[in-house]
């Protein structure tokens, strides 16, 4: 319960926005209000109304400048950091990632799509998933984008694209490493219960498969251990790995020049949370390859890396407007807001934690209630804090929820028909819409009623 009275006191690093709660440029003004980078977030939901996401460009863009920095400084001039886009796509993202020199990572024709109409150039993309379709790996193909191999499916389908415009074709593979991690432990497995990628043991015979194809040529693995992960043990494991798998390839014949190790660095959402820095993270997976290639006599990779969350969490925030209270004498107080599971379906789904204030009034420590904060859906467990310590409030007042800015907008969805939120973008006091709000007859575009329920009626 003290987290939520004091998180708001604590010192932001702007270097490593993952290791603060809120964005950078929160402050508050002199009636006590937040401001996030100068815009009166009750002025923000009197003109874009609520439920409101909000994205803070400076937090953004000082998280991208962290992962260039310092790769720049542990493995220098070749390296390339790119966002994983599944955390939040648009082609406002797309754009800011490019402007940024990043590269980005999508999973669908839809997040190849939204990458290209962003500005993301081709060279700088690279296109995921465990059940590709045809047409999203021939979207892929014409696109000069390159393609993660997922599994034999994948490898049997490129090969034949190959051999049919008769090129060559550059692929990486996606391995399970044998991490297992969880936020505060993990433990190696000799083979990693997941769908994706190949076995690491199946690696002699898939390299061996690639040899005898005409035209494809294998030029990079990639493997990625899990995500909100606080440790950096797994990350220097898995860099020392992917080195001896770059040995193993040699031994087929191909020459392995890029690495990607994925994403996976954790943000602070509460108090308990206490992430690396993007610099520590940066420099341990370099160190680990660097440290590797040298023992085995290697040329140095290009070294990619994959994070989302700890780019584009902390940036984000979610604006609620509370409506009714429910007192349950001795049980609790719901409060409920006009969103919920639709917008961050992640409670839900993970019993994720956050961290929330009032927008009025932020620090007042006094008269403080305990509440448990409901989303309007037609679900019980629409829940987004089971307990949560804030001041008296009433119906009509604003709470702001720190760090939805990842894996919220991008799993939302219209359960109870509800639309989504508004985006809006804020820097230096000035707000500029993003993603415009859904409304309800956007939510009937996609209905077809055949001709004879029509005549019915
Ligand atoms: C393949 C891949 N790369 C990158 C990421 C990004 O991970 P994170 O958001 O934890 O940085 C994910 C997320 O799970 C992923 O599946």
């Amino acid at each position: 319960m003290e987290e939520q009275k004091s998180f708001l006191k604590q010192k932001i690093d702007p270097n490593s926005p993952n290791k603060n709660i809120v964005p950078v440029t929160t402050s508050i003004d002199n009636d006590g209000k937040l401001l996030i980078a100068g815009c009166s977030i009750e002025g923000l939901v009197k003109k874009y109304d609520s439920p409101l996401y909000i994205l803070d460009e400076i937090t953004l863009r000082n998280s991208c400048r962290a992962y260039k920095k310092a790769l720049d400084k542990y493995y220098p001039g070749k390296s390339l950091p790119i966002y994983a886009s599944k955390a939040n796509s648009s082609i406002f993202m797309s754009s800011l990632i490019s402007s940024e020199g990043l590269g980005l990572d999508a999973v669908s024709e839809g997040e190849l799509l939204t990458a290209l109409k962003g500005g993301v150039p081709n060279e700088k993309i690279v296109f995921h998933g465990n059940n590709k379709s045809d047409r999203e790996i021939e979207f892929a193909v014409r696109n000069n984008i390159q393609v993660i191999v997922d599994n034999d499916y994948d490898l049997e389908r490129l090969e034949k694209i190959s051999n049919i415009i008769n090129r060559d074709l550059e692929i990486m593979i996606r391995f399970t490493p044998g991490i297992e991690c969880h936020t505060h432990e993990y433990i190696r497995t000799g083979s990693f219960d997941s769908k994706f990628g190949f076995g690491i043991e199946y690696l002699s015979n898939l390299f061996d498969k690639i040899r005898k194809t005409k035209h494809l040529k294998l030029k990079g693995l990639h493997a990625h251990i899990g995500s909100q992960i606080f440790e950096l043990d797994p990350h220097r494991d898995l860099g020392e790995i992917m080195v001896k798998v770059i040995l193993e390839a040699k031994k087929f014949g191909h020459d392995i020049g890029k690495l990607n190790v994925g994403g996976g660095l954790g943000i602070k959402y509460t108090e308990n949370d206490d992430p690396p820095s993007i610099d520590q993270w940066v420099e341990t997976i370099s160190t680990s390859v660097v440290k590797s290639c040298k023992k085995h006599n290697l040329d140095l990779p290009i070294l990619m890396c994959e994070p989302g969350r700890s780019i584009v969490s902390t940036a984000g925030i979610t604006i609620y407007k509370i409506g009714a209270f429910k007192e349950i004498p001795g049980i609790r107080t719901y409060l409920s807001v006009d969103g919920g599971m639709s917008d961050n379906p992640r409670p839900i789904t993970y019993q994720s934690d956050y961290s929330a204030c009032l927008v009025k009034n932020p620090f007042n420590i006094n008269s403080r209630n305990k509440y448990t904060i409901a989303g309007k859906h037609c679900e019980s467990g629409d829940v987004l804090f089971k307990e949560i310590e804030l001041a008296n409030c009433k119906s009509g007042d604003l709470i702001c929820v720190f760090g939805t800015g990842a894996y919220n907008n991008s799993m939302s969805s219209n359960y109870n028909r509800i639309p989504k939120p508004a985006t809006i973008l804020v820097c230096d006091g000035e707000a500029e819409i993003i993603q415009k709000r859904e409304s309800p007859d956007d939510l009937l575009k996609y209905d077809v009623l055949p001709d004879r329920f029509i005549k019915q009626n």
